[in-house]
């Protein structure tokens, strides 16, 4: 029964243009149908009365002209009296006469005279119905052989004759009139509702081909402000049918500006993130750029370099203040310069409490499974208020029309989403989360996780790499907030604001342009080689991180300790090189890992280290892109061991580095990349029996299967690469915007 009406409601939904169509069609020509048959009932019944009436005038005639002879012969009770009524018969319609006695005697009768007719009782009709001083009376009845009329009038003396006329012929008349009638009608009503169709379709024609006019050539002034969006939204949505997901055509940053140009009419794009990509720092050579390792940037540098527009972050270099004008803003890349960098300068308190509290000991832990606790402090809320605040301010100051496209970047901003909103409701606000979104419960426990995911759901549009964490996302909302979750399109609505929730799992640059200068492999292994005093025919793994507890690079490290213990043959022949980049040290936890890993290295180092060979090299120290690329490309292997992470771009990079198509991907199964990157070996960290299988499965893998794994690695990644990304999110955002527009304009015409 459910399903049944399911089907019924999904086909009506489906269908129900046409089935509206057929229902009116059909009660059109019910409705025709009745006013036919009625039509057809009064004109049967007034050309009855009609028929009767000159039946009437025809006996009456031909009684008169036979009064004399009836009456000569009246008394004579001979052959005359039925002569004559024969003569009266002569009539072809009329069937038979009788004559009778008032008193009820039949007299004479002509043969066809019907015999159930009894004098005595036409005599009594005649008598009741014509009262005193009448003369005559008539009726129609249906005999068993048909109908008939009567017609009697007296005949003195004492007397009356009876013609019987034959009315039958009236009933096939009838018949044959009713049916020529429902046939005209039904006719009718085919040709009414076929000119009804061809008016309508004409109409249409004529309608559409106004709209075209209007569309296209000139309009009626008052309809100007609505075909101008029209026109924009029928050209959006015949470019949106090309295709933003069409994957036979390379995402490039020219299809990327070409996306902004169609789409957003080459609109700069506002940027938030609390990440600089350029930090200005005064070193003992001079002011000097470093790139900082942060996925964040490496994903969004290339989109903004792309793109133009702003990029607002916080000034944290030594040089920064004095590398940008009085408003922090600086045109960037150095020697480029193809967008702008604003820097906002954070004093002391607010850096402790927004950067170190509350974002990196507080969400950074929440959102990553770890197993290390988030601590919430209110001071550190207090100052992630007013820093989020103060970007909202700046985002704010740099729009240039009211419906605005903003990027917010990363858990930093979470209230940013919403203070935009407050002061530019038409914006459109695409957040984008590039850690993990947690489970409901474990969101749970954030004091402030009502605020948190209020402030978020001012966005248009939110972000996560992955399905799963758009599920948590909007668990959480489910869990916490009061809003309506539309599950079917993956969309939370409060307050009659409507946040899509969407996963665009983010990539690198394709080609990147970090890797122009930087040797081909050959030469990046000799030189690594080299430098690490490594002798020919070693091997070589590396890992590259931030010194971060979610990379599992304790646990990469011990992996290697049981390679080494699980497989003598590497012993003296592998080294690992693990460049780490510190990170958040005055963060505690963050200071203990270092000394932890530290420690680690020394004792994994200890256990194996043999004549000039230490299976371990820890540099740790921030490392420029081309050094990072030159250690990927003179890897054999390169671990990915992430206990949690949104995405994991060094995966990525290492795919793009290996343009000889050589070296080994081992990935862990908690980063998001593992869901893209399927030809990785992937591992659990946590399993160090199987981590080291698959660090020794790398190591002498076939050159062939190499090739193959990253052939398809590699197609991915240039596919799916940061360009498509962005095109993605912008083209939403960029319908939403439209979308937005419209509503405006339809309303403003509405309420005017
Ligand atoms: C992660 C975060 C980024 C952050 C980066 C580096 O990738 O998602 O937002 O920029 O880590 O961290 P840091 O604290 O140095 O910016």
């Amino acid at each position: 029964m459910t399903e049944a009406l399911t089907f019924l409601r999904r086909a009506t939904a489906r269908h129900g243009p046409w089935i509206h169509k057929i229902l009116g069609g059909a009660l059109m020509l019910l409705a025709l149908g009745l006013l036919s048959l009625g039509a057809h009932r009064v004109l049967a019944a007034t050309t009855r009365r009609w028929f009767e009436r000159d039946v009437e005038l025809r006996a009456n005639l031909a009684v008169t002209s036979a009064r004399r002879g009836l009456q000569r012969h009246w008394t004579s009770q001979d052959a005359t009296l039925l002569a004559t009524l024969e003569d009266i018969t002569r009539d072809e319609r009329i069937l038979g006469a009788a004559a009778c006695t008032v008193d009820g005697e039949r007299l004479a009768a002509t043969e066809q005279f019907p015999q159930p007719l009894s004098c005595g009782a036409l005599a009594e009709r005649l008598r009741t119905s014509t009262g005193e001083g009448g003369d005559r009376w008539s009726a129609t009845m249906d005999l068993h052989r048909g109908t008939i009329h009567l017609y009697a009038v007296a005949i003195s003396p004492g007397g009356f004759v009876v013609l019987a006329h034959d009315l039958s012929f009236l009933a096939r008349r009838e018949q044959t009139t009713g049916r020529m009638a429902l046939a005209a009608f039904v006719l009718l009503a085919l040709a009414a509702s076929l000119l009804t169709t061809i008016a309508s379709r004409l109409a249409w024609l004529g309608w559409n081909s106004q709209l075209r006019l209007a569309l296209v050539g000139p309009t009626p002034r008052e309809f100007e402000p609505l075909v101008r969006d029209l026109r924009a939204l029928v050209g959006d949505l015949a470019r949106d049918r090309v295709g933003v997901e069409d994957s036979a055509t390379v995402w490039s940053p020219e299809r990327l500006r070409e996306v902004l140009r169609t789409h957003l009419e080459g609109e700069r794009v506002i940027l938030v993130a609390n990440r600089e990509p350029y930090i200005h720092e005064h070193t003992p050579e001079g002011v000097r750029v470093l790139h900082p390792a942060s996925g964040l940037v490496t994903a969004l540098e290339p989109v903004l370099r792309a793109c133009s527009g702003v990029w607002i972050a916080n000034g944290s270099g030594s040089a920064d203040r004095e590398t940008s004008d009085p408003q922090g803003r600086i045109r960037v890349p150095p020697g480029e310069e193809s967008f702008s960098l604003r820097r906002l300068w954070l004093s002391a308190e607010e850096e402790t409490g927004f950067y170190y509290g509350l974002s990196n000991e507080g969400l950074w832990p929440l959102c990553h499974a770890a197993d290390t606790r988030p601590q919430f402090r209110q001071e550190d809320w207090v100052q992630y208020v007013a820093v989020n605040q103060k970007f909202a301010d700046a985002v704010c100051s740099e729009i240039e029309r009211e419906d605005a496209i903003v990027l917010v970047q990363d858990y930093h901003f979470a209230l940013c989403p919403k203070m935009i909103r407050a002061r530019l409701p038409r914006a459109t606000i695409l957040t984008f989360w590039h850690i993990p979104w947690p489970s409901a419960e474990r969101f749970g426990i954030a004091p402030w996780r009502e605020e948190i995911l209020d402030g978020l759901l001012g966005s248009s549009i939110m972000g996560f790499h992955t399905r799963q964490h758009c599920n948590n996302f909007v668990d959480s909302v489910d869990a916490f907030l009061e809003a309506r979750i539309d599950r079917e399109s993956s969309a939370v609505v409060q307050r009659g604001q409507r946040t899509l929730v969407r996963p665009y799992p983010i990539s690198i640059e394709w080609p990147v342009h970090r890797l122009d200068g930087v040797p081909a492999a050959p030469l990046c292994r000799r030189q690594v080689f080299e430098e690490l005093g490594l002798a020919q025919g070693s091997l070589l793994g590396v890992g590259i991180d931030r010194l971060d507890y979610t990379k599992g690079i304790e646990e990469r490290l011990s992996a290697v300790d049981q390679l080494l213990e699980r497989h003598p043959e590497f012993r003296g022949r592998f080294t690992f090189a693990q460049l780490a980049a510190p990170s958040r040290t005055r963060i505690e936890r963050y200071r203990a890992l270092n000394d932890r890993i530290e420690d680690l290295v020394q004792s994994i180092n200890d256990r194996w280290e043999r004549s000039g060979w230490r299976p371990i090299v820890l540099l740790r120290r921030h490392h420029e892109p081309p050094e990072v690329f030159r250690y990927l490309r003179a890897a054999d292997l390169c671990y990915v061991s992430s206990l949690h992470d949104g995405m994991n771009l060094v995966a990525k990079e290492f795919v793009a580095a290996r343009d000889d198509e050589r070296g080994v991907l081992v990935l862990s199964q908690f980063t998001g990349a593992s869901r893209e990157l399927t030809e990785a070996l992937i591992v659990n960290p946590y399993d160090l029996p199987q981590a080291s299988a698959a660090l020794a499965r790398a190591l002498v893998m076939p050159v062939v299967e190499q090739r193959d794994r990253l052939r398809s690695m590699r197609a991915l990644v240039a596919d799916r690469n940061v360009y498509r990304w962005a095109g993605r999110m912008l083209v939403e955002a960029a319908q939403l915007q439209k979308r937005g527009r419209l509503l405006g304009r339809l309303s403003e015409a509405g309420g005017g």
